[in-house]
């Protein structure tokens, strides 16, 4: 166990197109649509702060420079809020670009999500690392992927976050066939990505939080494209899985999947009511509009 290394880094594969949210994306990143006033991005990165990781790695693509700026500073804002005394805005922004060490690199193809974890390889090194899909926001008392680096502080083992879906969901996610079982935490034997729900092996769908060992790397450079054409991760784990051990951990917590509009609506609402300042009212008048609804008014 002391021979352990720790878990410090956390790559955040942010080159997808976000063909979902057009016409919104087609100058912004999806990764910076805000969930009430903070980048969805921004969320996972603070999650992974939060959990001990000190060096956020973003694989990004063209169009991407919104991101780096959000976690720079930005002098002329900073300025202009010193000079105006706007003190606890000033503190924000600067917060902001101050959360972490954070380096990008590119993503030059989009080759799917194994080709940009394999992009961070030289970033990673050959250490323990953990990957966020930043479009899988999860809130909860602790935090998803400190519960998936605990699993692997034990074991050693690459760790994969699963929740359980509604059978006809099954197909929008990498599954997990499982060997045995203890209480939320399973071995796996075999994952599958998107898979027909009478293929499907069980209901436990893989979420986006994973802690890699570096042993996937050469595993991805093998790895011919799969499902959609695309370079699945997926399948590298799967593969890895034939020789090493992988578990899949059922994480506490609420996950939303902004990454389609519903789960992004979802978001929006919930976080919204959870906030001290904005809460009370937004509850109110969410509960005249319900009855409206309720009364067939809407
Ligand atoms: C990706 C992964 C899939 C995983 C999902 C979680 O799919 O390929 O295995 O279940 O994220 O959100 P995508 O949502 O990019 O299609």
């Amino acid at each position: 166990m002391s021979e352990r290394k720790r878990v410090r880094k956390g790559v955040f594969p942010a080159a997808g197109l976000g063909t979902r949210f057009l016409p919104a994306t087609k100058a912004m990143p999806k990764e910076m649509l805000p969930i009430v006033d903070k980048p969805v991005i921004q969320y996972a990165v603070e999650e992974a702060i939060a959990s001990g990781i000190d060096d956020i790695l973003i694989v990004t693509g063209r169009g991407k420079h919104a991101i780096e700026d959000h976690f720079d500073h930005s002098f002329e804002l900073e300025t202009i809020l010193g000079e105006r005394g706007q003190e606890r805005l000033l503190e924000m922004v600067r917060q902001v670009a101050g959360l972490a060490r954070v380096a990008y690199t590119r993503q030059k193809k989009a080759l799917g999500l194994g080709h940009a974890v394999l992009c961070a390889r030289d970033l990673v090194g050959d250490e323990p690392f953990a990957v966020f899909l930043a479009d899988d926001l999860i809130v909860g008392e602790v935090p998803a992927i400190q519960q998936l680096i605990d699993v692997y502080n034990e074991t050693g083992a690459t760790v994969v976050a699963v929740q359980r879906v509604p059978r006809d969901q099954v197909s929008a996610y990498g599954v997990v066939a499982v060997k045995s079982s203890d209480g939320r935490v399973h071995e796996v034997e075999d994952l599958v990505e998107k898979p027909k729900p009478e293929k499907a092996p069980s209901d436990l769908a893989v979420i986006g939080r994973y802690v890699l060992v570096p042993e996937i790397f050469p595993i991805l450079e093998e790895t011919a494209p799969g499902a959609k054409g695309e370079i699945q991760l997926t399948d590298a784990l799967r593969q890895l899985a034939r020789n090493d051990r992988v578990i899949a951990v059922e994480f506490e917590g609420t996950r939303f999947d902004t990454g389609n509009k519903l789960g992004f609506l979802e978001a929006t609402v919930e976080l919204a009511l959870a906030r001290e300042d904005l809460g009370p009212d937004f509850a109110a008048w969410l509960r005249e509009r319900c009855s409206a609804i309720a009364g067939g008014r809407n």
